[in-house]
């Protein structure tokens, strides 16, 4: 089915500004106008259909209700969303679009007069409607696993991995059916409902800790379903956007396993999200740690060459970001150097300590990865752990046996002194001691981070 060409160049445009986005948001300087670029794609695609579209007046009241009813619950739900539930609102957003993708595969498929559908188009069929199905259901159950709608860790029971594989492989036999066989439409509602059950049985042993991955990849299935939507309606805008969602949902899937230390394999079929206890948390007694006053801290703060401020997941619940600018900005002034180590995982979602400070206007400048900043650690008077624990805890790096062995961490254990910022002893997500707590170099300061980081303000201005 050929496009005319005014058509076809509108959503060439539009293909351009969605790939120009994406490569602008992988920088946090340009991610805001990425978005915006990437968004004005979106208009100028929609805009564009609806000229393509054979509409009655029916079909156009029922968009304009979808668009009146769906733009104030997006806005207001993104407006509203807390940094922390962020992976929720992702994962509530994305299954939608899978199940939409599902279901237009499906109207499209049962609108077309038998025996006048192509193999191409058959196997996109069942491709969209298996795919965005299983992210849908998938979806549903990582929302209610994050909102605590249900337990959190992974549900198990006998007999599961055969289960989940039967059901596997109904699918194949199924979707083999429907494109030569031509069982259309009851192969395609059983396949739906297979697909739905797979979702479900494919998220639940999944531990509520690791979701943001299961998130990613499930994102990446959307993304998928829409390509393949692309070739069942002959849209190449719908092609190459859910080809892109797909390909970059593969990627962060496989750079948050990986920052994470584990293989795409390991997270998805292995004791995938079970909190572990390491042999250290378990042997260790009680033990002595040394804590500092806020005036203490200040002093040795004011009186640094160079301090690193390391944020966690900590930092995020607390909203300390604002706190932690104050703080770089008082040491600023008495002319120490500030920086701040991004670790890839810290926080629950890809990319959330950039979005934080980005949102206290720290300067990007500011703002080191990992790879950037690890070997200057040395170098540094004082490694400030503000809400983070797991990517500082060198278990990562000397103990075989825990969970967390193979993750890369930041070096803050390098620092001539390190100021572990936290509420108790508790361990963090990956619920393991650290070490690091214990270490000669290292004062603790109790207290919420947002309280802890104003009261150091005060005392760093005083010093
Ligand atoms: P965590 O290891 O979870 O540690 C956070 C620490 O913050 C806790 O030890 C907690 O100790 C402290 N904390 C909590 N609320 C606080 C508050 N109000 N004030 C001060 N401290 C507070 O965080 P992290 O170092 O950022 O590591 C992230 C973890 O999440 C990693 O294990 C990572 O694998 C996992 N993860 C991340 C992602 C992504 S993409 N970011 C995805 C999946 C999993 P107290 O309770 O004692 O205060």
């Amino acid at each position: 089915m050929g496009l005319p060409s005014g058509i076809t160049l509108l959503y060439l445009l539009a293909a351009v500004l969605f790939i120009v986005g994406l490569h602008q948001l992988s920088s946090p300087r340009h991610a805001r106008s990425g978005n915006l670029v990437a968004a004005a794609g979106a208009v100028i695609a929609f805009i564009t259909t609806l000229f393509v579209l054979h509409h009655s007046a029916l079909n156009l009241i029922l968009m304009a209700l979808a668009i009146l009813i769906g733009i104030p619950i997006g806005a207001v739900a993104a407006r509203a969303v807390k940094m922390t539930a962020m992976p929720q609102m992702v994962a509530s957003f994305n299954g939608v679009g899978g199940g939409a993708a599902a279901l237009v595969a499906i109207v499209e498929f049962l609108g077309r007069p038998a025996g006048t559908t192509s193999l191409v188009v058959s196997i996109s069929v069942v491709f969209a409607v298996v795919i965005g199905a299983t992210s849908f259901a998938g979806s549903g159950i990582a929302y209610a696993k994050l909102q605590e709608m249900m337990r959190g860790t992974p549900i198990t029971y006998p007999g599961q991995q055969p289960v989940n594989a039967a059901v596997g492989a109904a699918i194949l036999l199924l979707g083999v059916l429907v494109v030569v066989a031509g069982i259309g439409v009851l192969g395609l509602w059983l396949l739906l409902l297979l697909a739905l059950v797979l979702g479900v049985a494919f998220v639940l042993p999944i531990g509520g800790a690791d979701m943001p991955v299961v998130i990613s990849l499930l994102n990446a299935f959307t993304g998928l379903a829409v390509a393949g939507d692309g070739f069942v309606l002959g849209n190449p805008v719908l092609i190459v956007g859910g080809t892109l969602v797909g390909a970059s949902g593969t990627f962060l899937t496989m750079m948050m396993s990986e920052a994470m230390g584990r293989s795409i394999a390991n997270l998805l079929f292995g004791a995938f999200g079970k909190i572990q206890v390491g042999p250290e948390t378990a042997a260790s007694g009680p033990r002595n740690v040394r804590s500092g006053s806020a005036e203490d801290i200040g002093t040795l703060l004011a009186y640094s060459q160079r301090v690193v401020i390391v944020p966690g997941y900590g930092l995020a619940v607390a909203q300390a970001q604002h706190a932690a600018r104050d703080l770089a900005e008082a040491l600023e002034k008495r002319g120490v150097a500030v920086e701040y180590a991004i670790h890839p995982v810290a926080g629950r979602m890809p990319g959330h300590m950039n979005v934080l400070l980005a949102e206290a206007n720290v300067p990007y400048e500011q703002l080191k990865d990992m790879d950037e900043i690890n070997d200057s650690f040395k170098s540094t008077d004082v490694a400030l752990v503000v809400g983070a624990n797991d990517v500082v805890n060198p278990a990562a790096h000397n103990s075989p046996g825990s969970p967390i062995y193979g993750m890369p961490i930041l070096n803050a254990d390098q620092a001539r002194n390190i100021v572990f910022m936290k509420r108790s002893m508790r361990p963090g997500f990956a619920g393991i001691d650290n070490e690091l707590m214990y270490d000669p170099k290292t004062i603790m300061f109790f207290g919420d981070a947002k309280d802890s980081l104003t009261k150091l303000v005060a005392a760093v201005k005083a010093a």
